[in-house]
């Protein structure tokens, strides 16, 4: 088929902006140029073993480490390059953070600066792209506090540490068996395929919907012993299936790549869990706030589904610091509002030895 009925990410983009006569379309540049990043990556996870990127970055002793102390993969690498090279240039952007760079990134002094900030996780479940299972990029748009559009002085930290509710736009990319483009302006969730003949996103799914209720859940079962007993109390609800208290069957998945975890449940719903446990005292989470949380929350909510830490709302959490880590559940409303319940009710769940809890559970619902 030469002609497709489906409209490209740039009309989208367009006829979005249309509706918002004010908006100065930097905003959709912006997201081009993130798109654009994202198609380069597509194509260097696509070639594999071939384009001679997988693998660690560095090799025994020389390994690299980023910040958060994890082997970085080569891809890793490249992948935050593209980024920073697809979008350092445009005149848009105040400053960017990232999830391979311990510190924030200043536009270089050859380009000018603008008044967005940009935050990324140039590629997520990269300890998967050497098997060759999904992965995908992560990425935020906040708006750079007045005092830096307007001395255009170099980025802090700090200037990143606003609440996910003052996110302009999220999104993510996902090199699957398609790669796919899912982005929110705070107007719903819309997912675009990139058609490779025409290198063109294509918007192949508008208005994208999370069921409020599952019957699909997705947690690594092995930190069940680090696990607080509010999510024990979850997990063991769904194991007992139609005999338990919430009387019907769960499937379980786990593909270790949340970004691809993340679009299942926009596709058909399910609830992810990484909670807070109490594996090693100094994580209180496994993710990340500022460029996984985040941008995965907003676009929960904006699908009509949540995203939360368990004890309060996601896109309410102040940021601390750059590459903080947070317990993060979100997926189909109603699971994540009983897995906020769970939090709430700690008589019920002090200790899941305890007659109490048992009792309790039985008779709930
Ligand atoms: P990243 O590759 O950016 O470091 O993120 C990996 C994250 C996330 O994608 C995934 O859900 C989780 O780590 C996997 O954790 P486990 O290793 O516990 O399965
Ligand atoms: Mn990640
Ligand atoms: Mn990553």
């Amino acid at each position: 088929m030469l002609l497709s009925h489906h409209s490209t990410l740039t009309q989208f983009l367009i006829e979005e902006r249309r509706r918002h006569p004010t908006a100065s379309g930097d905003l959709n540049a912006l997201i081009l140029d993130v798109a654009l990043a994202c198609k380069a990556i597509a194509r260097t996870v696509a070639l594999g073993e071939i384009g001679g990127v997988l693998g660690n970055q560095g090799d025994g002793a020389a390994a690299s480490v980023n910040v958060q102390g994890e082997t970085q993969k080569k891809l890793d690498v490249v992948s935050n390059e593209v980024f920073l090279q697809r979008t350092e240039w445009s005149g848009l952007l105040a400053g960017m953070a990232s999830e391979e760079m311990e510190l924030p990134y200043q536009i270089p002094s050859q380009y000018p600066r603008g008044k967005y900030l940009l935050v990324f996780d140039p590629l997520d479940g990269s300890s998967n792209i050497d098997v060759n299972v999904s992965v995908g990029s992560i990425f935020s748009i906040l708006r750079a506090p007045a005092d830096v559009v307007e001395s255009g002085r170099d980025v802090t930290e700090a200037d990143f540490f606003q609440p996910g509710a003052q996110q302009c736009v999220a999104g993510y990319a996902l090199y699957g068996p398609t790669t796919m483009f899912v982005l929110t302006v705070g107007n719903g969730v819309n997912g675009f395929t990139l058609d490779p003949n025409l290198g063109e996103f294509m918007l192949t799914h508008p208005r994208i919907q999370v069921p409020p209720d599952t019957q699909e859940f997705a947690i690594n079962a092995s930190n069940a012993r680090f696990w607080e007993a509010p999510v024990k109390r979850y997990v063991d609800e769904c194991l007992a299936g139609k005999t338990g208290a919430r009387g019907k069957d769960f499937n379980m998945r786990w593909i270790a790549s949340m970004v691809a975890e993340a679009h299942r449940i926009l596709m058909r719903g399910g609830v992810f869990l990484y909670p807070r446990d109490n594996k090693d005292p100094s994580k209180p989470g496994r993710l990340r706030l500022l460029y996984e949380a985040n941008p995965v929350g907003l676009l929960m909510e904006q699908a009509g589904g949540r995203a939360s830490t368990g004890r309060e709302p996601m896109m309410d959490v102040i940021p601390t610091s750059l590459h903080q880590r947070i317990g993060l559940v979100f997926g189909s409303k109603n699971e994540v509002e009983r897995i906020e319940r769970y939090h709430r009710e700690p008589a019920a769940c002090k200790d899941d030895a305890n007659p109490l809890f048992v009792e309790r559970s039985l008779f709930r619902d």
